[in-house]
């Protein structure tokens, strides 16, 4: 390539450059997206932990969460939570068993508070967050009943819920200090 064409191949980029930089600077003064605001925030800051911190008011009982279970559960996870497809199991399994162990809710995981988190936060998959506290405490009740793990009366609530004895809470080793 001879000088002068090399010469205004560069004058082209830097004038591409600068085209891309004041697009830039437009799109700012347009007025494209504006400053999260608090109550949009704490739509996305759903963290319930296992310590009890960030559970919101509310209660309820596996009784109640039969019926929420009903009309937005089952339609993907079967009328026993015994799923419709391979990762929509919620209940059974058993983590010592011979065979490869099938990892559910009342099998795997650890803290029940986990299950309130995700469903608050992820389901039911077709409307996520659709549900009222209300009615996740309640659901969370009745997927915890179904895995035999508390009875259809005990009420679920931001204390009651973090003692929940999960059957594999003991199964997992704590690798944070690991070096
Ligand atoms: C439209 C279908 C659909 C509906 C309705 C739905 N879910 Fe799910 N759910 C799924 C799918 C698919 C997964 C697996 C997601 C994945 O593996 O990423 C899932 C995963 C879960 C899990 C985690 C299971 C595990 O061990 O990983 C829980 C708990 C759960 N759903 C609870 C609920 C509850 C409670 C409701 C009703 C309020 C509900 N789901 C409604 C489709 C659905």
């Amino acid at each position: 390539m001879s000088t002068p064409r090399r010469f205004s191949c560069l004058v082209l980029a830097l004038g591409v450059l600068q085209l891309s930089f004041a697009s830039l600077s437009q799109a700012q003064t347009a007025g494209l997206g504006t400053a999260i605001s608090e109550s949009q925030l704490r739509e996305f800051d759903l963290v319930a932990a296992p310590d009890g911190s960030g559970f919101p008011q509310g209660s309820g009982t596996a009784l109640q969460g039969k019926l929420v279970f009903e009309a937005r559960c089952q339609a993907c996870h079967g009328a026993n939570g015994e799923g419709t497809s391979g990762n929509t199991v919620l209940v059974g399994g058993d983590m010592h068993s011979a065979e490869r162990p099938l990892r559910t809710v009342g099998s795997y995981w650890p803290y029940a508070s986990t299950l309130f988190d995700y469903v608050r936060r992820a389901m039911p998959a077709d409307s996520p967050k659709s549900l009222s506290n209300t009615e996740v405490y309640q659901v969370t009740a009745y997927v915890l009943y179904l895995n035999g793990i508390i009875n259809q009366y005990a009420v679920l609530n931001s204390e009651t819920l973090v003692k929940v004895n999960m059957p594999n809470k003991d199964g997992f080793i704590d690798q944070s200090q690991v070096q």
